[in-house]
């Protein structure tokens, strides 16, 4: 991968810091609506302006896709972006929101990072070579048996008004185990798999720039990461992510 991990590293956390400056003054925070339970603040904005600006300027042989300005050109090799995950929780003060960021080559993920700045938490994995906590090589848990474990999970889908909205499946599932968490973030989520905070982690209707880095850095810390039914793959729509050994357990309950 001809990016260093450095550089990329040097410029999410500077996006991290555009970020906590507005984070640390959210009374003059600027949030609107972008649909019905989907807020935007101008920290989303200023963020992946940063983001684009240096990573297309470092790099511009790749494109873009950020949640907040659409895709540019080139899509084939691009960059995934979501400048805010968990816009909510950061427009409420809570600590768990992150930045996203993945590198697709050819629908390839080869690189993923994933930057907490109100913890200081940042998470990267490069394809084929392990998953790192701020510098640290991390692991999945090693919990085998269901009825210990903790899950977290998410409700995109009642943004979607969806009739099969996840809530039957949460019941299933949580009458299934110890501990249960709605983090607020879908990259956090992953990355808490991926360093075996959490057991697994499921969704629906997600998109990409959600998922992509996390995804990545899951895998690469011995995780799997399917759809509903266990076909191995990235999959926004339906993504269930585990340590692996309590992944056939929570298939019979999906
Ligand atoms: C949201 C978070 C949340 C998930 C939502 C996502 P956003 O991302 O990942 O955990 O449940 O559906 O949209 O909108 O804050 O970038
Ligand atoms: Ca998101
Ligand atoms: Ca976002």
């Amino acid at each position: 991968m001809p990016v260093s991990l450095n550089t990329l590293e040097t410029i999410i956390r500077e996006a991290g810091d555009i970020a906590l400056n507005q984070f640390n003054d959210l009374q003059n925070l600027e949030v609107s609506q972008k649909s019905p339970r989907d807020f935007v603040t101008a920290a989303d904005i200023a963020v992946e302006k940063f983001l684009k600006q240096a990573l297309t300027g470092q790099f511009p042989e790749y494109g873009f896709w950020g949640e907040e300005s659409g895709q540019s050109e080139n899509q084939a090799q691009r960059w995934i972006v979501d400048p805010i995950d968990g816009t909510h929780s950061f427009a409420k003060g809570q600590y768990f929101w992150s930045i996203s960021v993945a590198l697709e080559i050819d629908g390839e993920l080869i690189f993923g990072a994933v930057y907490a700045p109100a913890l200081n938490d940042y998470y990267c994995a490069k394809k084929d070579q392990g998953a790192f906590k701020n510098g640290q090589k991390i692991g999945v848990s090693n919990e085998t048996d269901l009825g210990n474990s903790m899950i977290a999970t998410g409700f995109a889908c009642l943004r979607s008004y969806l009739e099969e909205n996840n809530l039957d499946r949460f019941c299933r599932i949580a009458q299934k185990t110890t501990g249960q968490r709605r983090f607020g973030s879908a990259a956090m989520d992953l990355c808490l798999v991926a360093d075996g905070q959490v057991d697994a982690f499921w969704e629906q209707e997600l998109n990409l720039y959600d998922i992509a880095a996390g995804a990545l850095i899951v895998l690469e810390a011995g995780g799997t990461v399917t759809d509903f039914k266990g076909n191995k793959g990235v999959f926004p729509k339906q993504i269930l992510a585990s340590n692996g050994t309590i992944l056939e357990e929570l298939l019979k309950l999906m």
